[in-house]
């Protein structure tokens, strides 16, 4: 019985010690910053999605190129609903559409390949540039959209 009081006093002296150790690195001498997340910091980040994903397309204004690929400017696609313009990413795009009076009928194909993340920065990014204004969207609408297909 003593050996094992002893043994159980080392063990926890030895755990003690080791916390202490582990704690050690823990301690911050810099604050977290005060916002890893926010509108700002996702529009930053869906720029880079948007310049390696969507420009090649949609050109770097995002005016579109006439009759092929359409400008995503003030579009009701780009500042109306959200489900259905997260879809467009998701599922692809092929309807007719008119806007400012010219034709789009080429496809658009789907990058459902894109995180949640991704797809609500690029958006972000989409409606809050080009002179558009909308509300964010968000990884867990994405993540509800695409789980509701
Ligand atoms: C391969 C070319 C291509 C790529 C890449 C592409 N699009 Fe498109 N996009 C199109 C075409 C073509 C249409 C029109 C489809 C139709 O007429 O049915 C379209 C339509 C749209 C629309 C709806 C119409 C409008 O102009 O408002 C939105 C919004 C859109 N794209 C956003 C994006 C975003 C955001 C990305 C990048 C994640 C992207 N697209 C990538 C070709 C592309």
């Amino acid at each position: 019985m003593k050996k094992i009081l002893a043994l159980s006093a080392v063990i926890a002296a030895f755990s003690f010690s080791l916390q202490a150790q582990v704690k050690k690195p823990v301690a911050r001498k810099k604050p977290l910053p005060a916002k890893t997340g926010g509108m700002a910091a996702s529009i930053v980040r869906g720029k880079v999605v948007y310049t390696s994903v969507c420009l090649p397309c949609h050109m770097a204004d995002g005016g579109g190129v006439m009759n092929l690929n359409p400008p995503l400017i003030k579009t009701e696609y780009v500042l109306g609903d959200k489900t259905r313009l997260v879809n467009i990413l998701l599922k692809g795009f092929n309807e007719r559409i008119e806007i400012e009076e010219q034709q789009y009928s080429n496809p658009m194909p789907a990058v459902a390949h894109l995180s949640d993340t991704e797809i609500a920065d690029v958006l972000t990014y989409v409606r809050n540039n080009f002179g558009n204004k909308a509300p964010a969207v968000s990884p867990l609408e994405v993540k509800t959209i695409r789980a509701a297909k």
